[in-house]
């Protein structure tokens, strides 16, 4: 099977929905591939791997190691890395410097940026120069200082219309596609009907062009989930309960047995 390109991606506008979901090791990438058609390299992998308190402190490095990490673990999936904070927002030419590294480095197809206006110009610029761009609109955890936590956005008329503009300038900007997070439905749809491009909603609609989920979180993996996530297994629950039969048959000796013991020879 041959990996999906960015322009099959970009041409899902208004046909099926993209299938999209976070990854950030090579075995969960190999389980989640033969089933999405996007794996996101999301800087959630602060909070969700290293127990940071915000995406703030990922770094480039972290990006690129598990970027790779994904990258071989799959072959039909178009795989898509973050740029973290503090790697692309200063300038255009510093995007690049950064964007190329995490395409040279883990072979990905293309990087994902959060940002709407302010940030077109660095979309314009890398996009021009052969980087795909993914935008990242409405909440933009990498804001959550400015923005005051992570609530629902564009409840107010004039956010509204912020979030709006915000999707229209990534878009002419030549992002292929956009994440929309957790945006009112109303305002979700009208982003979806208002750009060309695929609008992959998280907190959104069911409207959107795709939908995306950080992993753990739908496997019931992480601690703290927002009312968004749906949780389609209990792996958390399911890890306790294997740890806890294993943790009582070692205390009682009971494990290894006969079948886990190299017998002697002859
Ligand atoms: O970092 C991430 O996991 C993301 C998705 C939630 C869209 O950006
Ligand atoms: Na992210």
């Amino acid at each position: 099977m041959k990996r999906l390109t960015i322009p099959a991606i970009r041409n899902r506008k208004g046909k099926d929905p993209v299938v999209m979901l976070t990854a950030y090791t090579t075995r969960m990438a190999q389980l989640l591939d033969p089933h999405c058609d996007v794996l996101l390299v999301g800087d959630s992998l602060g909070q969700v791997i290293y127990g940071l308190p915000s995406t703030l402190p990922v770094t480039l490095d972290m990006m690129i190691a598990h970027g790779a990490a994904v990258v071989r673990g799959s072959y039909h999936s178009l795989v898509i890395v973050d740029m973290p904070f503090g790697s692309y927002e200063a300038s255009p030419e510093r995007a690049f410097e950064s964007a190329a590294r995490v395409l040279a480095e883990t072979g990905a197809a293309g990087v994902k940026l959060e940002g709407g206006t302010a940030i077109a110009p660095v979309v314009e610029f890398l996009t021009r120069r052969g980087i795909p761009v993914m935008g990242h609109i409405g909440l933009t955890p990498q804001s959550v200082n400015a923005l005051g936590g992570y609530g629902a956005r564009g409840r107010s008329n004039a956010e509204h219309a912020q979030i709006l503009d915000d999707a229209r300038a990534i878009a002419d900007a030549g992002a292929f596609g956009m994440v929309a997070e957790g945006v009112v439905e109303g305002l979700a749809n009208e982003i979806t009907a208002a750009v060309p491009v695929p609008v992959i909603g998280i907190g959104a609609s069911a409207q959107c062009d795709g939908q995306v989920l950080v992993t753990e979180d739908m496997l019931g993996l992480f601690e703290r989930t927002p009312r968004f996530v749906k949780r389609y297994d209990d792996l958390a629950g399911r890890i306790s309960a294997a740890v806890e039969t294993y943790a009582a048959e070692v205390r009682a000796r009971d494990f290894p047995g006969a079948e886990q013991v190299y017998p002697a020879r002859g």
